[in-house]
């Protein structure tokens, strides 16, 4: 073994004894009453803790306790918020009731995962990397949001981390750099991918990292707790940006990771607390409340998407559907197995291309249409947009069309406004854009 994380061993332990499961989806109701937790939360909308007396003061600096209680959430809302610390509550046993249930049945004194709340997807994605990674270490990456792409990118250009970008929805291409290269520290991979919808087998890229000693970072924002519970097919560090699905209503931007407790509490813990990443109270509360019914929102949004797939799948103005449960999509077989259902994002390739893309956008602008034309996703509200000519326009053309982002593929996150509703648009919207 390469010693590489001093906390490893203890993770292996606790992750064969306690994560790992061949039961992959949590109980539908069980999530429900999860999601819904014990209430609300009060708005703790301050900066800083009136300590009982010195001795409070100094105890609540210690950090993390076994209880899993975060005194330090007390102190100063930079290194936590009891808003904050009850949302991390929630969407920690919405992704890891299963952990919690085998920790307790088998009298574990300590939490086996950590978890952090932060101001955004991106600040969860790169504070969680910043915590573990040193120069000479090396990064595998697959098919992943821009932001994510630009900020690996800035680390090997700017402080000597080797980064591979690796298709990882072939196992063996991730196989065979591990074999190249053994400065190989994570892997960073999206299941399903944004906008390609691509899905990566998590349970064998795992078997994978754990033989090399090395990390599974799996950003589960696509699929959510709802469909897809990573850690049960061997992630060690979860993340999502919560301003989608979580939220469900675009009110905020937010991000959560969650993994290694050991790693948490004592690494992650005090870069965390140095780079400031923190939400806000008051966005902690909204996600809070929002996040209480993310299993009915996601359900629906799954129904409709699948439904607005078929029906894409099967109009001549179409020339592919991108959706992990339609059967022609090349990794059918491994979404069933690792989701719930298909999720709410199907990507599309129009016939024509950038033009009639752009009269689709223009159509769907209009007021008079149940879509907005905006570029996030996951919210009750549909979105559409054209990736070519807005997400994607700064990747170059070349680079962009080989990732399979092409001038006429279309991304559609649908909402809840039901599958009748939109196809009646899409159809309209489709025969416009093709002068019919
Ligand atoms: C898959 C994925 N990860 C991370 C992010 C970044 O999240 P945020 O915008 O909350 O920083 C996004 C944003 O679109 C995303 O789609």
């Amino acid at each position: 073994m390469k010693n590489r994380f001093e906390w490893w061993q203890g993770w292996m332990e606790k992750k064969s004894k306690y994560a790992r499961t061949t039961e992959l989806q949590m109980n539908e109701g069980r999530f429900n009453a999860a999601a819904v937790g014990t209430g609300l939360p009060l708005i703790y909308q301050q900066s800083t803790f009136k300590f009982e007396n010195a001795a409070d003061g100094a105890n609540r600096f210690l950090g993390m306790s076994p209880s899993g209680e975060k005194p330090f959430a007390r102190v100063y809302t930079r290194l936590g918020n009891p808003t904050t610390e009850y949302l991390e509550k929630v969407m920690f046993k919405l992704e890891c009731d299963h952990i919690i249930q085998n920790a307790l049945k088998a009298d574990e004194s300590l939490p086996t995962i950590g978890v952090f709340a932060f101001s955004s997807g991106m600040a969860a994605i790169s504070t969680t990397i910043l915590g573990f990674i040193k120069p000479g270490d090396a990064l595998i990456v697959g098919n992943v949001y821009g932001s994510t792409d630009s900020f690996v990118r800035f680390l090997e250009n700017r402080f000597g981390i080797e980064v591979f970008f690796v298709d990882t929805t072939d196992t063996q291409k991730v196989k065979e750099c591990f074999d190249e290269h053994h400065n190989i520290v994570a892997v960073l991979l999206e299941t399903p991918a944004n906008p390609t919808l691509e899905i990566s087998d998590i349970q064998a890229i795992s078997e994978l990292t754990e033989a090399n000693e090395a990390l599974l970072m799996v950003d589960n924002t696509f699929a959510t707790p709802f469909l897809q519970q990573p850690f049960r097919m061997g992630a060690d560090i979860v993340v999502h940006s919560m301003t989608k699905y979580i939220n469900g209503h675009s009110t905020s931007i937010g991000g959560i990771a969650l993994g290694p407790y050991e790693y948490f509490s004592n690494e992650l813990f005090h870069v965390y607390k140095d780079l400031g990443p923190t939400p806000s109270p008051f966005d902690s509360w909204l996600n809070s409340t929002s996040i209480q019914d993310i299993g009915l929102r996601v359900k629906t949004q799954s129904e409709s998407a699948h439904k607005i797939a078929q029906f894409l799948h099967e109009n001549p103005l179409i020339d592919h559907v991108y959706y992990p449960f339609l059967k022609n999509h090349p990794q059918y077989e491994m979404a069933k197995k690792q989701m719930r259902m298909g999720g709410g994002v199907i990507s599309f390739e129009l016939k024509g291309g950038y033009e009639e893309g752009i009269k689709l956008m223009n159509f769907f602008a209009r007021v008079d249409t149940p879509m907005e034309l905006a570029v996030s996703l996951g919210s009750v509200i549909s979105y559409i947009e054209h990736p070519a000519s807005m997400t994607h326009s700064v990747v170059p053309e070349e680079e962009r069309v080989l990732r399979g982002i092409t001038n006429g593929l279309i991304r559609l996150s649908v909402g809840a406004e039901g599958s009748d509703v939109l196809i009646e648009a899409l159809d309209r919207g489709l025969k416009l854009a093709h002068g019919k």
